[in-house]
């Protein structure tokens, strides 16, 4: 299906679920706003897909977004796919870390989709958050990041609430083992083996995600969890 005229804002766009996404929504035809910090890897997107646009923003600074976020008049999906996943025992995790975190999966999120929403209502758009692991909940050495996701999924459930008035839909995703960059790190961190053939593709998820923005207007996909077929 095209969607020839639809316009997209893809936050970690140069990462490895952010990547597939953006590829797919060019592939489908919408005009790809392409948020991230690799310079070169954001040229490349902007080289190798059509109607993607190259944004650079630095998300832990989640106060100078409101100034970096794009003047739109429409937009019909707002995808954040930008997450950092530090390890640190509560013990170890400084001021800093937990800010960092909190900045990066929670703060920015929350400024990007503030800064959109008149853009998203006269759309009637659609918000994806990237959660993470369904019902994960209480890990040790994770507490930031798990508590980053909490709060995301807060932020998520409060503004499908709020906005449901004005037509949004808003989903969260919550992925497990997927195979990108952060997925070989944590696992190296956690001293457990990564095996691609026990790890969802970023192809496989980012299908998924386009899935749930094409649900017909009268349905709205709240909630998905999608983990690998084989486990490790
Ligand atoms: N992979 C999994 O198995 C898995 C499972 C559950 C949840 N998730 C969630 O999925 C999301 C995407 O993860 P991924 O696996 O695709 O990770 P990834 O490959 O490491 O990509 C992370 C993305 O976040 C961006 N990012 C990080 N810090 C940033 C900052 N300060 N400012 C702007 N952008 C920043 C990176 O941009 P730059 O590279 O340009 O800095 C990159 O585009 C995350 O929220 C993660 O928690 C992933």
């Amino acid at each position: 299906m095209t969607v020839e005229g639809q316009v997209a804002v893809v936050t970690g766009a140069t990462g490895g679920i952010g990547l597939a996404v953006v590829a797919q929504l060019s592939a489908a035809g919408y005009r790809v706003l392409a948020l991230g910090r690799d310079t070169s890897r954001l040229s490349e997107l902007a080289h190798a897909h059509p109607g993607v646009t190259p944004i650079y923003a630095d998300l832990a600074e989640p106060a100078r977004l409101n100034s970096i976020v794009p003047n739109l008049d429409r937009l019909d999906a707002l995808i954040h796919c930008a997450g950092i996943a530090d390890l640190a025992e509560v013990e170890e995790t400084t001021t800093q870390l937990w800010q960092r975190i909190l900045d990066v999966n929670v703060v920015a999120s929350a400024e990007i989709t503030r800064a959109l929403l008149p853009a998203l209502r006269a759309a009637r758009g659609h918000v994806v958050f990237i959660n993470a692991a369904y019902g994960m909940t209480g890990v040790p050495r994770w507490s930031a990041y798990v508590g980053s996701k909490a709060a995301l999924r807060e932020l998520a459930d409060s503004l499908r609430a709020e906005e449901a008035a004005h037509g949004l839909r808003v989903t969260s995703i919550y992925p497990a083992g997927v195979d990108t960059p952060l997925l070989r790190e944590v696992r190296r961190s956690f001293e457990r083996d990564h095996d691609p053939a026990t790890s969802v593709r970023p192809e496989t998820l980012a299908g998924i995600i386009l899935a749930a923005l094409r649900a017909p207007a009268d349905a709205h996909i709240t909630d998905l969890a999608v983990e690998p077929t084989r486990r490790g």
